[in-house]
């Protein structure tokens, strides 16, 4: 690694598809960076299989075994700082996420969500979207702040939405597009492009 690799610690609770595209982003030197710590919540968590095959290490923090949400988001900003992550990428990650953790890392933390937000912020986006009618629907790379689903947007991808599609469908063509934007959002960040200002997010021209 080199000094300009950033470091990347990765929260995740399901099948960790949007991990995996990280780790790829990493290895095929896509994203200027490092996955240097998974941490999930779910013992049965696809990201720790993944962790397992790309050599990082996984830590699971129980949930359920703490008193609180702070106690837990202070477990966890105490793994990612002993780990000394650059950024956060929250991944599928199925906890709202306190000012504990999001004070401890200000402005460095990513989160990925099924919808374009502002539309159908919360759980089961793409069936929200199906519900609701929409003729395009998508996903959001956005900064996390302590309104849920609510940080300043990186970047976006539209995905139309299909007459005859079912939720797995669409969620499927949806994270087809996570798995683009997600890597290039940190990809930017890595580049130092990405300028909060207010809610908007200006993105730099790239160096050289
Ligand atoms: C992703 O589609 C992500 O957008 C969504 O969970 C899925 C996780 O898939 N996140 C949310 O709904 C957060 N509100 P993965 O485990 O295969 O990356």
């Amino acid at each position: 690694m080199t000094t300009d690799m950033i470091r990347i610690g990765v929260l995740a609770s399901g099948s960790g598809t949007n991990l995996q595209a990280i780790f790829d982003g990493c290895r095929q030197n896509r994203i200027d960076g490092q996955v240097v710590l998974t941490i999930t919540n779910n013992p049965l968590a696809g990201a720790i299989a993944r962790s397992q095959r790309a050599g990082i290490p996984c830590r699971y923090i129980d949930h359920r075994l703490l008193p609180s949400r702070e106690a837990f988001d202070a477990q966890v900003a105490e793994a990612l700082g002993e780990a000394a992550v650059d950024l956060v990428a929250l991944a599928g990650f199925m906890r709202i996420v306190t000012p504990v953790l999001i004070q401890a890392f200000q402005g460095r933390i990513m989160n990925v969500h099924p919808a374009l937000l502002p539309s159908f912020p919360g759980l089961q986006a793409p069936r929200q979207a199906l519900r609701f009618g929409v003729r395009f629907t998508g996903c959001t790379v956005h900064f996390v702040t302590e309104e849920v689903d609510g940080g300043p947007i990186i970047l976006q991808a539209v995905v139309p939405v299909a007459e005859d599609d079912s939720e797995e469908t669409l969620q499927r063509r949806i994270q087809e597009q996570e798995h683009i934007i997600y890597p290039k959002a940190i990809q930017l960040f890595a580049q130092q492009r990405l300028v909060i200002e207010g809610r908007r997010v200006l993105i730099r021209p790239a160096p050289g």
